[in-house]
């Protein structure tokens, strides 16, 4: 897929928030593409994705290539991340219509977009990769960037600030990638159309609303599997928060009554209790299910609080992963390998 060695490129992703590779892809990876790009423009468009002037469309790995681990393991090594925790939120096709407006407002892309990665496919004359990376770089709490703009008062839109920002523009081609933090960078597309581009979006917090990371479904299943087991097998596992949850809130209604629940991504609002809320607020990634009840410090009995558990994991509020060994005892194990301890 790649043909670049990512450790030439952590620094300046470090340093910049961004990297631009030129000829990133190889010319087997962007021949396939650009032919896949053809035909689901042709016939998959995700209507519902549809934003504005630009139409999307999933993406499908090519058969035959592990593409989803090499992309994960480059993405890795040029964020100086463990591969391990990222998620692959989003790989879709953006076409813009060749009527699409010359110069669109800067946007953030969606909360679980920590990382975007873009591969362009067609890039006219005249249409570049505009940013902001020094600048107004809170990150997007929201997971839409429509919702951030729409977020904003009329005075406080970033505008006035974006005008006096450092600027950088990137001239893109064909088999170029172009990497950078999606999620608290403003950016946007100059002179777009007829650009066509493969997105795809990562994250190291175990978020993939759309549910687009081949990997989802069977951390559902191993879900399924652990909470039909017995109480002890539960406790050992590592709950995360669900990779399908939007946001938790404490909704008040205007008579003051309040109600906290869970969104999952395109769903209503489900209703949780104050001690689920608390153990959902003690998972740290780290923690098994024993821990987080211990460190939310129960109102609730133990067979009570595994309960919760149960119904927070089969709701999809909650995933449960294997317990990983502590840095301490990784630690430990190479003391232990190093000859003359
Ligand atoms: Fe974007």
């Amino acid at each position: 897929m790649f043909n670049f060695d990512p450790r030439t490129y952590t620094k300046q992703y470090a340093s910049e928030g961004f990297v631009h590779i030129p000829s990133g892809v190889t010319e087997g990876f962007y021949a396939k593409m650009a032919k896949q790009v053809s035909e689901y423009l042709a016939k998959s468009l995700m209507k519902e994705f549809a934003i504005g002037d630009k139409q999307q469309a999933k993406y499908e790995f090519p058969e035959g290539g592990d593409y989803v681990n090499e992309l994960v393991q480059s993405v890795a090594t040029i964020c100086g991340v463990d591969p391990k925790s990222l998620v692959l939120s989003e790989r879709h096709i953006k076409a813009y219509d060749s009527d699409a407006k010359p110069n669109p407002l800067a946007h953030k892309d969606r909360f679980a977009s920590e990382v975007s990665l873009g591969i362009s496919v067609h890039v006219p004359a005249g249409s570049t990769l505009v940013m902001y990376p020094y600048d107004e770089n809170e990150i997007n709490p929201f997971n839409s960037s429509t919702q951030l703009r729409l977020s904003f008062a009329g005075d406080r839109q970033p505008e006035p600030a974006l005008s006096a920002a450092r600027v950088v523009e990137i001239n893109d081609k064909p088999g170029d990638v172009v990497m950078f933090r999606g999620h608290s960078i403003w950016h946007l597309r100059r002179n777009p159309a007829n650009t066509t581009m493969l997105y795809l979006k990562l994250n190291t917090f175990n978020c993939d609303p759309l549910g687009e990371d081949p990997r989802t479904g069977p951390i559902r299943a191993f879900t399924a599997q652990v909470i039909a087991g017995d109480d002890d097998q539960l406790q050992a596992h590592v709950p995360l928060v669900g990779r399908r949850v939007d946001y938790v809130h404490r909704l008040y209604n205007r008579d003051w009554r309040e109600v906290i629940g869970v969104v999952l991504w395109g769903e209503q609002h489900f209703t949780i209790d104050d001690h689920e809320l608390k153990l959902l607020q003690a998972i740290d990634g780290r923690r098994t299910v024993a821990e987080v009840i211990q460190a939310a410090n129960g109102s609730a009995p133990r067979g009570e609080a595994l309960k919760m558990i149960r119904r927070l994991s089969a709701r999809g509020v909650v995933d449960l992963v294997e317990a990983q060994p502590s840095r301490s005892s990784i630690r430990a194990a190479e003391m232990a390998a190093v000859p003359g301890r």
